[in-house]
């Protein structure tokens, strides 16, 4: 059977009612007959139905053993991160999710954990970071905004030789292109708000093991910190979910047509898109995803935040906003918005240019999305040839709330 049928008939119709759609168990405690005699539910913290069936449905799309669900994206790296003892350390991939880099240096540093940062797309990088004390290699591929591509079974081997686990954050690929368990990972991480939700109207977050062991002990620490997922949003992200194929195949098709839009146009330098043959990691993006994914970064040939800041206050379809991966587009300015909380060395070393700008390519029709890009280009050019007016300059930070 194909995985997108086995997707949407794994999510199960509701055994006591025949219900189509699975049941919303809003409830914080069951009735048990005696202490401890129960229908396999006594607390929602520990275990609620609904997130019951989320938890199980991803860990199948992730071919993995165990799956749980939590609050938001985070909730789950600080899950994972929870896996480490004071002393342990972690190589990550260094242009990362800016939540997680602040995370980690400002909640986990001072518990004696330390993080290597190294640019996880020449494997070598890893081999050479990795110290007896690592514990733990996060991966993000494709990274989140610049798109580089890791070689995730190459440093699963890396980490496996030694001792360490290998987490990897596939937020931006989806499991509908890329399962990273499979290529030896232990630990498969999402930020649900993006493409598994899908729609930009829930905040989740799903850790997925590869073992029942390592299941495990994701379980105790869910139940023991109690960031969990509610009932409702664990029935979102089920409904999301079951157009998830759907969904990632328009915003590929959209996402490819848009990058090869902005390569060659006179006002944009690079283009970041795992897709595009041009892309540096392209051969081993098209070995590891099915596809380059829903999410293309550009930069202008004016490096300037207040040319970027032209541009993303200028589209119309595009809206600004935090987040990627729902139904409607997105357009972000990293420096001054995900990745804030990244100081600016770390930041520009890591490819987050002053002008760099993310697309989250939505399910549009490509033509309007093109065309909309397109006037907010010519807007941020002209503001290049004006530039020199101080006025200007401030009405369009002060648009984007900056000043
Ligand atoms: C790659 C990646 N991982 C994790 C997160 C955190 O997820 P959440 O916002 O659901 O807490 C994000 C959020 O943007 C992300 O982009």
């Amino acid at each position: 059977m194909s995985s997108i049928t086995e997707l949407i008939h794994s999510i199960p119709v509701d055994p006591l009612t025949g219900a189509i759609s699975v049941p919303i168990y809003q409830t914080s405690t069951f009735v048990q007959d005696a202490p401890g005699e129960h229908k396999g539910y006594d607390y929602s913290r520990s275990n609620n139905p609904t997130r019951a069936v989320v938890e199980r449905v991803v860990a199948g799309l992730e071919q993995g053993a165990a799956g749980f669900a939590f609050a938001s994206g985070l909730a789950a790296i600080d899950a994972v991160v929870k896996l480490l003892d004071a002393g342990d350390e972690i190589v990550a991939v260094d242009d990362i999710y800016g939540g997680a880099f602040r995370l980690f240096t400002r909640i986990y540093q001072k518990f004696g954990i330390k993080v290597h940062y190294v640019n996880t797309a020449n494997a070598e990088n890893v081999a050479d970071a990795i110290t007896p004390k690592t514990k733990l290699v996060w991966l993000e591929t494709p990274t989140n905004p610049t798109l580089k591509i890791s070689d995730i079974a190459a440093i699963a081997a890396i980490a496996r030789r030694n001792g360490a686990l290998l987490c990897v954050d596939n937020t931006f690929a989806s499991p509908a292109l890329q399962q990273p368990l499979t290529l030896g990972a232990d630990i498969v991480l999402h930020s649900a708000t993006k493409y598994l939700g899908g729609h930009s109207d829930l905040i989740a977050g799903i850790v997925v093991t590869k073992t029942q062991e390592l299941g495990q002990q994701i379980k105790f620490i869910q139940n023991a910190s109690g960031g969990i997922l509610g009932p409702f949003d664990s029935w979102l992200v089920l409904r999301g979910l079951e157009t998830l194929h759907l969904r990632v195949q328009r915003h590929c098709e959209n996402a490819l047509a848009v990058a090869e839009f902005l390569t060659g146009h006179p006002a944009v330098d690079q283009v970041f898109y795992p897709g595009l043959p041009s892309h540096k990691n392209h051969d081993l993006a098209v070995k590891q995803q099915k596809s380059g994914g829903g999410v293309v970064s550009f930069t202008l040939r004016q490096d300037t935040e207040i040319a970027a800041i032209g541009f993303v206050t200028q589209t119309a379809l595009f809206k600004l906003a935090e987040s990627l991966g729902g139904v409607k587009s997105l357009v972000c300015h990293p420096a001054t918005m995900t990745h804030k909380s990244i100081p600016e060395e770390i930041r520009k070393v890591s490819g987050v240019s002053n002008s760099l700008i993310r697309l989250s390519v939505g399910i549009e029709d490509k033509a309007d999305l093109i065309k909309d890009i397109e006037q907010a280009l010519a807007f941020a050019s002209d503001l290049r040839e004006l530039s020199h007016s101080k006025s200007l300059e401030d009405s369009v930070l002060q648009s984007a709330h900056l000043l």
